[in-house]
């Protein structure tokens, strides 16, 4: 089924970047050459003004908007439309000149220099206000171009900003939020080393030469930092739908790793989510575990609003940031793209267009590369990416992928567990669980939704939380609800410890801890040193990290430790609840185990997958799909490997694409190092 266009005004698969034409506006020759080359290479739209506050407004209130009509005008004439950015992810020197507040205050409470970007203060009124002027006048000016089809909020909010202004408005929100100064200190425990709170001024947000302490201050000041990000948002939003609501607005958000803000409250007011995503493609350890994690990442994005999302920047060959700068090797961009549209992308767009000649980003890759030719690799295969992506519009745009498992990624327990101090300081591996719950599913073409713990688990079959350490905001009765009426419920080690300001729950067994669901109790959670294990399965399975020791109340056990002296305690439980079932891991078990274990589950809920079972996915690939219409699915073959790969048994299929050299027959296809295949089957 398809859903409504992300982009109405510009209804397909968009192929493009972020363009930078304000570096170049004293080359006339090469802005009028880089049209040319988009057109080559199937670029349909660009993302513009990202950075352009000083050249659209270089002193105050003068404003420069000449360049960009001329810009907008013949790349518009060209066929190439225009997401346009506000320019609120770097101001100009002028302005943090003339109100200094407008620079962030770092932790320490020094405030920054003028300098690089993204380096401003959320609150600050004088921001605010610039910001305003600047996204109402765009609007005026562009809102009803032809051209432009999406609003590009800012650039990749992020960090926080600790000035007195900010404290205020903290101090602010915390009183909204417990009303007394008594129902804070319980909930942040501040009676501990005589911290307790008398005056509200006394609150200070978190900082290394002051209060690092109180568990519950930290929790509350990261949520207090994407609340007032996303008011910040969402006063740019007003501003452009002010002047023309029909234009829908993005913010490019970056991975989930980034987990400095919790997107799942920051994507409300957005129209449309966009994200960048940079994955460390031919690192030492494997393509397949990169694009793993690409893949979940693409599913966090899709799951946002339940739909297809636009993947805003990716780079067509190498980044400049990491250690090493990998060049993309030969058919890893085409896969990359692939990967992304395969868990629900409706574009593939770049950064950037053109390459820098100078500064900081010169030797990040482009597909307009120093060379001004169309006569580079790089350019040829962005090429093939324009191509792929028009061939794929009519079939694949607008599509969504039905997922029946859900797993529950919760920003604010990460920021928990960073903190926690105990059991295990030295690594509480929070994505490592995910990443392990994930794997089996991932490989095997069955939708999981990335969801966090306020999602409605109604939809699902299966419901994933691994260390889910808060149990926040009713999380347990949407979990029982989801049991009670036949769902199954997966928790792992070090779930449920503590409620939403960092209390732990207290009890042996009861509701608040889901035991009744559960059917046991903890008692105490023991951690291994790195390469200290314990084992289950008589030794099959290695069990690291943490191990708990508890006592079953109703649930069967399937699995016990083989070793030290909680030998024979349960590690793996089940429990029968009303129509449902809930299953715990107590230990940190190795990813083989959860595959068999997920196998197994798949089976018996039947779980909808990209291809029948009988179809062996071949090690170093994965398979996803999207539904078409009459119910039949769009199948993604990707090989991350840097072998040929067979896929036999396949169903009968139709080709939609395939990389170069693929083999099709009857009922198998193989494709070569980084290959993919795009069939339609029934
Ligand atoms: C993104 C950013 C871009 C560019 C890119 C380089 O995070 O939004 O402006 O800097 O990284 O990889």
């Amino acid at each position: 089924m398809k859903d409504k266009a992300l982009t109405p005004k510009f209804p397909v698969m968009l192929h493009g970047g972020d363009y930078n034409p304000e570096q170049w506006l004293r080359y006339p020759d090469i802005l009028d050459k880089d049209i040319e080359l988009m057109r080559e290479a199937h670029i349909n739209v660009v993302s513009l003004g990202i950075f352009s506050w000083a050249d659209l407004e270089p002193e105050k209130d003068v404003f420069t908007f000449e360049w960009l009509d001329r810009v907008i005008n013949k790349l518009w004439d060209n066929g190439i439309h225009t997401v346009l950015a506000t320019p609120s992810g770097a101001r100009p020197q002028w302005l943090a000149q003339e109100y200094p507040e407008v620079l962030r205050v770092a932790e320490d409470g020094r405030r920054n220099l003028f300098g690089h970007r993204h380096n401003h203060c959320y609150t600050s009124p004088a921001y605010r206000e610039r910001i305003r002027i600047i996204d109402t006048k765009l609007a005026e000016r562009y809102a009803s171009h032809p051209a432009v089809i999406l609003w590009h909020i800012s650039n990749e909010f992020g960090g926080e900003c600790h000035c007195d202004l900010c404290q205020n408005a903290f101090r602010h929100w915390l009183k909204q939020k417990y009303g007394t100064l008594d129902e804070l200190n319980h909930a942040w425990w501040s009676h501990f080393w005589s911290h307790t709170y008398t005056e509200w001024n006394q609150i200070h947000s978190p900082s290394s030469i002051g209060e690092t302490s109180i568990h519950g201050l930290a929790l509350d000041w990261k949520r207090f930092v994407t609340e007032q990000t996303r008011d910040f948002m969402q006063w740019e939003i007003d501003c452009v739908k002010a002047v023309n609501p029909e234009i829908p607005v993005t913010a490019n958000f970056m991975e989930v790793f980034n987990y400095g803000l919790n997107y799942y409250e920051l994507c409300k007011p957005l129209d449309v989510i966009s994200w960048d995503a940079y994955p460390d493609w031919h690192v030492t350890w494997g393509n397949d575990r990169v694009g793993m994690i690409a893949s979940l990442s693409h599913d966090m994005m899709r799951t946002l609003k339940h739909r297809s999302f636009l993947l805003m920047e990716n780079t067509p060959s190498t980044t400049n940031w990491r250690g090493v700068s990998k060049l993309k090797k030969p058919g890893m961009h085409l896969l990359s793209a692939v990967n992304a549209i395969a868990h629900g992308s409706d574009s593939t767009m770049y950064f950037q267009i053109r390459q820098s000649r100078g500064s900081t980003e010169k030797f990040h890759s482009a597909v307009i590369s120093h060379t001004g030719t169309g006569n580079t690799r790089t350019f040829r295969e962005v090429t093939k990416v324009g191509e792929l992506l028009e061939a794929l519009t009519a079939e694949v745009y607008g599509t969504n992928a039905p997922a029946e498992v859900a797993l529950i990624f919760d920003p604010e327990t990460k920021w928990a567990l960073d903190q926690c101090n105990g059991p295990r300081n030295s690594g509480l591996d929070y994505f490592g669980a995910l990443f392990s719950c994930y794997h089996y599913f991932w490989m095997r073409g069955i939708t999981v939704n990335i969801a966090d713990p306020h999602e409605d688990l109604s939809r699902y079959k299966l419901v994933i939380a691994p260390m889910l350490y808060l149990f926040r905001d009713g999380f347990q009765d949407r979990v029982r609800k989801f049991v009670r009426n036949g769902g199954t419920f997966v928790s792992t080690v070090f779930s449920g410890i503590a409620d939403s300001t960092d209390l732990v729950m207290l009890g042996e067994a009861t509701e608040e801890k889901l035991s009744d669901v559960m059917g046991y109790w903890i008692e105490e959670t023991d951690a291994l040193h790195d390469g200290e294990t314990n084992s289950m399965s008589a030794g099959r399975y290695q069990l690291t990290e943490l191990c708990e020791i508890l006592h079953p109340t109703t649930c069967e056990v399937l699995e016990t430790y083989d070793q030290d002296y909680y030998a024979g305690y349960p590690v793996v439980t089940c429990n029968r609840y009303e129509k449902g079932q809930a299953y715990h891991i107590a230990a940190t078990v190795p990813e083989a185990y959860l595959d068999e274990l997920f196998e197994e589950l798949a089976g018996e809920l039947n779980l909808t997958s990209a291809l029948p079972e009988n179809v062996v996915i071949p090690h170093g690939c994965s398979v996803t799909w999207r539904e078409a219409e009459n119910r039949e699915k769009l199948v993604f073959i990707q090989n991350f490997s840097d072998e040929e790969r067979t896929l036999s048994l396949l169903p009968d299929y139709r080709v939609l694409a395939v990389s170069e050299g693929a083999q099709m027959e009857s009922s198998s296809i193989t494709v070569g190092a980084f290959g993919y295949a795009i069939i339609r089957v029934k």
